[in-house]
C-alpha cells in the first residue's frame, strides 16, 4: 500500500488514523529502495499512541514531529497530501454519536451533493475525506471491509468516486490469504489517484499469502500479465462493469435473462425481539400449558436444520433434543382475549422485563407477533456450506436468520422444481454477486438482494420451469 502511494515521486505519507504506525514503519523501510526520504504525517484520536510508539522505539523520535492527536474528521481538508495510506477505524453507524453523524452528513452533502444513507459507517467518511485530502496527482491506498462496495450507500458513493478520481487497481483476498485472519470481514484494498478517470482498471484476487507476488503486481503498475495465476487472479476490468457488479466481486460480463424475482418473492423471517421468550421448547409449552392455537412451528437457527427439507420428523427431532421450536404467535391487542395460561406466560415475561427490551417495547402491543404466511421455501444464509434453499413441508414460520421465499406458483410440482433449480451449485455461487461477503467466505443476503439472484436460462430449461 505504501509502495503505491509514494510511487508518484512523493516525499511523504499521511495516515489519518495511524495507530501504532504500521504504515510509517513500512515507509521508513522503503526509503533505501527509493533512495529518498519519506516524512511522516498523521493523526489519531488516541492520545496515548505517540508515547507508546516512542516507548516501543518503533520509529525515530525525529520522525514523529508531524503526528497529532486529533480526530481526522475535524482536521481533514486543512491540508492536502501527495500520498495517503489508510486502514480506517471500522465504526458502524449505530456507534457514531448523533452530533458526529450530523457533521459527517453535512460534509457528504457539501462535497458529494447529497446526504449519504444513514447506515454508512465511519470508514465510508474516511474514504471520502481521504480522497478530498489528495493533491492533484496524489495517490491513496485504502484498506477496508468490502461492505464499502456492497452496502445500500455503495452505488451513490462509487458513482461519485469514479466520476472524480482514477481507480488504478482493486485488490481482494480469498479466506486463505486474508490480511486480517480470524476477523469476520472481507478486506479489500483500493489504489486511487486524484487524476482524470479511466475506463478500465486492474483487479486482482490474492489466492495465497505471498508478499513478493503482491509487490511485483504493485511495482509493475498492476500489470495483469505479470502475476502467477496460481497465486493471484488478475484482470483488466471495465469501470462500467465493475460498478455494476461491485468491486469486491469477480467480473461478470454475462447478462442474465432471469433472476429469482421472476419466480418468487422474498421476505425476511420473523424478528421476535426476544427469542429467549417468544421461542419456546416443549418443556416450557407443557409447563405453562399453552394451547396449540397460540403456537406455530418455527425454526430459529441454521444449525437446527440438516439437509434441504424440513418436515414433521425434523420438528420431532428438535423436541427430542429439547430445542425450542414453538413460536408464541399472538394476534390480538387485548390481553383479556387470551386464556389464563397464556396470560400467565406473558406476566412471567413482564416480570423478566421482556416487554422493556428495545424491539419488543417499540411494538404497539408488545406480545403481538408480526404476521407471515408459512413460506413454501426457506433460505438459510450466512456461511458457505449452510447457504441453501429448504423445502418447508412442516408449515414452519422461520425467524429472521432465514428468508421466506414465496413462489409465484403454489403447485407442488412448481415448488419442487424451483428448489431443485435454486440448490444447484452454479446458482448458490451467484449468491456472492448479490450478497454481502464476510470473512471465511460467508455471505449474507437481504430479501431485495436475493430477488436479484441471477438464474441462468439454461438451468431453467433443464428443470423445465416456466416463469
Ligand atoms: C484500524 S486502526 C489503524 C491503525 C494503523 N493505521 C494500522 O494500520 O495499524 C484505526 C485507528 O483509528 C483511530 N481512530 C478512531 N477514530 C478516529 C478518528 N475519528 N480520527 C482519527 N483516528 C481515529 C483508532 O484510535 C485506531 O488507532
Amino acid at each position: 500500500m505504501v509502495t503505491y502511494a509514494v510511487s508518484n515521486k512523493s516525499d511523504h505519507i499521511f495516515d489519518p488514523a495511524h495507530g501504532m504506525g504500521a504504515f510509517f514503519t513500512a515507509a521508513k523501510r522503503l526509503e533505501k529502495t527509493l533512495k529518498r526520504e519519506i516524512s511522516l504525517f498523521g493523526s489519531d484520536i488516541d492520545s496515548e499512541l505517540i508515547d507508546q510508539i516512542k516507548e516501543a522505539e518503533i520509529l525515530d523520535p525525529k520522525d514523529l514531529k508531524n503526528l497529532q492527536t486529533k480526530d481526522f474528521v475535524e482536521i481533514a481538508l486543512e491540508k492536502k497530501y501527495k500520498s495517503i495510506v489508510v486502514n480506517p477505524p471500522y465504526i458502524r453507524h449505530h456507534r457514531i454519536s448523533q452530533d458526529k453523524k450530523q457533521t459527517l452528513k453535512s460534509l457528504a452533502q457539501k462535497h458529494l451533493g447529497y446526504e449519504l444513507d444513514g447506515r454508512a459507517g465511519l470508514h465510508i467518511y474516511f474514504l471520502i475525506l481521504s480522497l478530498l485530502s489528495l493533491e492533484k496527482g496524489g495517490r491513496l491506498s485504502f484498506i477496508v471491509s468490502s461492505d464499502i462496495c456492497e452496502g445500500v450507500f455503495a452505488n451513490d458513493l462509487w458513482q461519485w468516486i469514479t466520476k472524480h478520481y482514477r481507480i488504478d487497481a482493486v485488490l481482494t483476498f480469498t479466506g486463505n490469504a486474508t490480511p486480517f485472519p480470524g476477523v469476520d470481514t472481507n478486506a479489500i484494498i483500493f489504489f486511487i489517484e486524484n487524476s482524470k478517470p479511466k475506463a478500465t482498471f486492474s483487479w486482482a484476487k490474492c489466492l495465497v499469502e505471498d508478499r513478493a507476488e503482491l509487490l511485483k503486481w504493485v511495482r509493475t503498475n498492476f500489470d495483469i500479465n505479470k502475476t502467477n495465476p496460481e497465486k493471484m487472479l488478475s484482470f483488466e476490468r471495465s469501470l462500467k462493469e465493475g460498478l455494476k457488479t461491485g468491486f469486491s466481486r469477480l467480473p461478470q460480463t454475462e447478462e442474465h435473462k432471469y433472476t429469482l424475482a421472476d419466480f418468487a418473492v422474498a421476505m425476511r423471517g420473523i424478528a421476535t425481539g426476544n427469542n429467549d421468550f417468544f421461542l419456546l421448547d416443549l418443556k416450557t409449552v407443557e409447563q405453562f400449558n399453552i394451547p396449540e392455537e397460540y403456537l406455530v412451528p418455527t425454526i430459529g437457527r441454521t444449525r437446527d436444520l440438516v439437509g434441504n427439507v424440513i418436515d414433521e420428523k425434523t420438528l420431532q427431532a428438535l423436541d427430542a433434543k429439547g430445542r425450542p421450536r414453538y413460536l408464541l404467535y399472538i394476534d390480538t391487542d387485548n390481553i383479556a382475549d387470551l386464556p389464563r395460561s397464556v396470560r400467565n406466560y406473558l406476566e412471567h415475561g413482564e416480570e423478566k422485563g421482556v416487554n422493556k427490551t428495545s424491539l419488543v417495547a417499540a411494538r404497539r402491543t408488545w406480545f403481538k407477533m408480526e404476521k407471515r404466511n408459512p413460506p413454501p421455501i426457506l433460505f438459510s444464509y450466512l456461511g458457505r456450506r449452510s447457504s441453501r434453499f429448504i423445502h418447508n413441508k412442516a408449515q414452519v414460520l422461520p425467524l429472521n436468520g432465514f428468508l421466506c421465499i414465496y413462489p409465484k406458483n403454489n403447485s407442488k410440482a412448481y415448488i419442487a422444481k424451483l428448489i431443485e433449480l435454486l440448490n444447484q451449485e452454479e446458482i448458490l455461487k451467484n449468491l456472492f454477486l448479490v450478497g454481502k461477503s464476510y470473512g471465511s467466505d460467508a455471505v449474507k443476503v437481504e430479501p431485495r438482494a436475493i430477488e436479484r439472484l441471477p438464474i441462468p436460462e439454461r438451468l431453467v430449461q433443464q428443470v423445465g420451469l416456466i416463469p
